[in-house]
Order: C-alpha cells, then structure tokens, then sequence
C-alpha cells in the first residue's frame, strides 16, 4: 500500500551495539547497509537457532551510517536468544520485508500512536520524517515499560504518555488523548503500532475523522507469503478477503481491515 520499498534477501548483520532499554527489553544496533534501505513499518525476520524466524520491526533506520535498531521484548524462548546475542556476534537476518507506512502528507497534522513493542517502529518513522513534526502518544503497561520516550522528546517532538496503572503520565490508555487530538486537528494523518485490541480501538476512533495506516505485529511463520500463518480478514471489492500481514503488511489502511 505505500510507496517505494526495499527488499532484499538473506543479511549476514553485525551487532554492534547491544542495550538494556527497560526491564525485560533490549535493543540490538546492528550494521547492515542492506537493511538501513528499510522503510519505516518494514521488519527483520530473524533466525534464531532450531525455532521458525522470528519478526522484529526496525526501531531506527540510519541509512547515512549503514545502521539499524531491534527493540524487542522478551517474551519466550526466540526472543531470549536474541537478547542474550553480543556486540562482535552476526544475525542471518531475511529483510527488510513486509510493506512499511506510506509517508505523511507534509501539508495535513500527523500523529503517532503506539502501544508496548509496537513504539519502536513508529519512532523509525518520526525519525524520518521529522520535518513536518508529528504529536507523539504513546501507552505501556507502567512506567518501567515506557518506550523511547526520551528518543522522541530529542527528536523535538512532543510526547505525550499514559499507563495503564498511572505510574507514569496520564493514567489510562492512548485512545483518551488521541480522541482530543482528533478534536483539535481535522483531515489529520494517525500512524499507528500496538496490540490487535488498540489497534482496534484506534482504527474505531478514527473513523470518518482520520486517515489511519496501522502495523500490526500478528503472529507469523514464514514471512514471505507462503504458509499463510498470518492472514488477517479484510473488506474486498465484493466480499471479504484474507490478507497476507508479511507480505500485504504488516501496515494497512485501517479501514482496509475487519477488526
Ligand atoms: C511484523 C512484526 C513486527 C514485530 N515487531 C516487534 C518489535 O519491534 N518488538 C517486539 O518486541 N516484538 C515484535 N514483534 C513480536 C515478536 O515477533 C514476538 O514477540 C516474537 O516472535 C516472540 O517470539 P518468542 O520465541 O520469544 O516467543 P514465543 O515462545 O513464540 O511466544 C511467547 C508468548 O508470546 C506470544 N506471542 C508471540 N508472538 C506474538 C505476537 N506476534 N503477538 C502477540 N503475542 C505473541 C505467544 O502467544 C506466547 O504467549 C513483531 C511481530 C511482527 C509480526
Ligand atoms: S508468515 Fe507465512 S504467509 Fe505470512
């Protein structure tokens, strides 16, 4: 659904950086000119030892320096290989993959809006289009697992958060603050990377009011389009349709979707 898109094939990257973010997430730097082409909502699909690859979105993309970020929370046995991978180690990487976000309309207000692990892809595209200076939104579980903020916020862009505990910013999800942004900002753009029931609820919001791209982070498999492990339902010219989200996405409209 967006514009250009890089794909290559299998990577041989180098880690050369390695970070405890927050409790129980880590964010790998790796150095690869091929996945530095990636566009914002594009992923990596990595391997990982006598397991299927597993998906992680790019937390930055640095084309000028040839580098990439992995931010990921570790959640099973996959992701707790990869962060107890060290700087000096290599990953057998297939990417960049999948279709990332369409870039905003310079001209029309935008608005990031992201959930948990679904916060690194979106600060990739504020990252790269940051001239025309997004409102940031962005929700976690508590205070120990907000994500970026600081990254943003030196970004120049203002952040605003919400817990769902009220440990940290606005007690509550994203959707209160996002409902005033739509309030205050017509024909506005919302990009948006969190979990299925958000996203859902975003995608509600938005209706009739905002034009929303939503990455979703289901599920995968293959990550090419054969095993069909991830489709989701989607509204067809006719009738419904089933949508690969690693090849068709993982970013949609999210009108394009049936939540
Ligand atoms: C396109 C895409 C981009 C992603 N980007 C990121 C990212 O930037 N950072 C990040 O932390 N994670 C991201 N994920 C999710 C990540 O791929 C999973 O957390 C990971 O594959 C889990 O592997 P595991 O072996 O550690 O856990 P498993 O042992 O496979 O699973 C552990 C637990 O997590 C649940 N789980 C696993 N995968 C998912 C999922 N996709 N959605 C919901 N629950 C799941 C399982 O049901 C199980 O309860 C992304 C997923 C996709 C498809
Ligand atoms: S993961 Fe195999 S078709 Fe999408």
């Amino acid at each position: 659904m967006a514009g250009q898109q890089f794909h290559d094939g299998q990577v041989d990257a180098r880690i050369v950086r390695r970070e405890e973010v927050a409790r129980d997430h880590v964010e790998l730097i790796l150095e690869s000119p091929a996945l530095a082409r990636a566009v914002p909502g594009q992923f990596a699909h990595i391997l990982t030892p006598g397991m299927l690859r597993r998906p992680v979105s790019f937390s930055r993309i640095e084309p000028d320096s040839g580098r990439v970020g992995l931010l990921f929370q570790v959640v099973g046995e996959g992701t707790a290989w990869l962060a107890n991978c060290q700087e000096g180690e290599r990953l057998d990487i297939l990417g960049p993959l999948g279709h990332g976000f369409a870039p905003p309309d310079p001209s029309r207000p935008w608005c990031l809006v992201g959930g948990g692990v679904g916060i690194p892809p979106l600060y990739s595209a504020a990252a790269q289009w940051r001239e025309s200076a997004p409102d940031v939104i962005i929700g976690a579980r508590t205070r120990e697992w907000v994500l970026m903020q600081k990254d943003f916020e030196q970004l120049g862009l203002g952040v605003r958060v919400t817990t769902d505990d009220g440990s940290w910013g606005q007690a509550g999800t994203v959707i209160g603050p996002l409902q005033e942004w739509l309030e205050g900002h017509a024909d506005g753009q919302v990009f948006s990377c969190g979990p299925t029931p958000m996203l859902a609820a975003v995608a509600s919001a938005c209706r009739g009011r905002a034009a929303a791209q939503v990455a979703l982070e289901q599920r995968m498999g293959c990550g090419i389009g054969a095993c069909l492990a991830c489709v989701v339902p989607a509204r067809g010219q006719t009738q419904m349709e089933y949508r690969r989200v690693c090849t068709e996405g993982p970013v949609f409209l999210a009108e394009e979707l049936i939540w």
